[in-house]
């Protein structure tokens, strides 16, 4: 696994400027983000729908080409990596939590989190025991037989974020989280969060319009127009 390029901040994202081109139409979704997050921070990111978050969290990690400026993650330029590289960032540094959780119905909650300890080949003991540790933390080690059209929503999002921290990533790139999900159960994500990044050390970026999601977060950044800027501190 990648050790830390730097002690640097874990992600520094400088004049981030992303366009989307469809036919004659332009819509610029970033023009000039910068900001710098250092390990260990749980961040939000907020903003309006269609203000570009999503947009953000691809370049950062990597899914996606800015037009202009640059994204470092644990002092690595990513925009200047190979495919190689960048498969290896994606896979071994870098956890996704995507709105929707994209977990495979066939596999059982365990099998759906073990795939990405398998794509780095790690040993079947060794697996089977990370898997557990990572079911406890989410708190689902009583549902691990269970197929994601089994459990709840709040549950399916629960395995995603225990698939994503698999293979011990120091950033966690988590996109509206609980979007799909009623006030209640989406509450209990963030501490999650919060838990994971103690317990795992991981820096977490998350988008969301969530109230809760956003009164826990370490620091807020607004995205609005296509820049950041940094949101007014949430009162205790
Ligand atoms: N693949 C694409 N092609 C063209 N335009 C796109 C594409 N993806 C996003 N956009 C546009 O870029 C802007 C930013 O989109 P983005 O998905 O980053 O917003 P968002 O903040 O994540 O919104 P939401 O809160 O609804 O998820 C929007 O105006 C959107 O229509
Ligand atoms: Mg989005």
């Amino acid at each position: 696994m990648s050790e830390p390029a730097s002690d640097g901040p874990m992600v520094a994202v400088e004049g981030l400027t992303r366009t989307y081109r469809t036919g004659r139409i332009e819509v610029p979704a970033l023009r000039g983000a910068s900001f710098t997050i250092p390990a260990g921070e749980l961040v939000a990111v907020k903003g309006r729908s269609g203000s570009g978050k999503t947009t953000l969290l691809n370049l950062i990690g990597g899914l996606d080409s800015p037009d202009a400026g640059t994204v470092r993650v644990g002092g690595q330029d990513v925009g200047g990596l190979g495919e190689d590289d960048l498969i290896r960032l994606r896979r071994e540094t870098i956890g996704f939590v995507f709105q929707s959780h994209g977990l495979i119905p066939v596999l059982s909650a365990a099998e759906n989190v073990e795939v990405p300890l398998r794509l780095v080949r790690m040993a079947p003991a060794e697996r089977a025991e990370r898997v557990r540790l990572l079911l406890a933390l989410v708190g689902l080690d009583e549902h691990a037989e269970q197929r994601p059209y089994e459990l709840s929503g709040g549950q399916q999002q629960r395995v995603a974020i225990a698939r994503a921290l698999a293979n011990r990533p120091r950033l966690l790139l988590a996109d509206e989280p609980t979007g799909q999900l009623d006030s209640e159960t989406a509450g209990a994500i963030m501490p999650l969060l919060r838990a994971v990044v103690q317990s795992e050390g991981v820096t977490v970026v998350v988008a969301t319009h969530d109230q809760t999601l956003l009164g826990m977060a370490d620091r807020v950044l607004d995205l609005s127009d296509g820049v950041i800027t940094e949101a007014a501190p949430a009162v205790p």
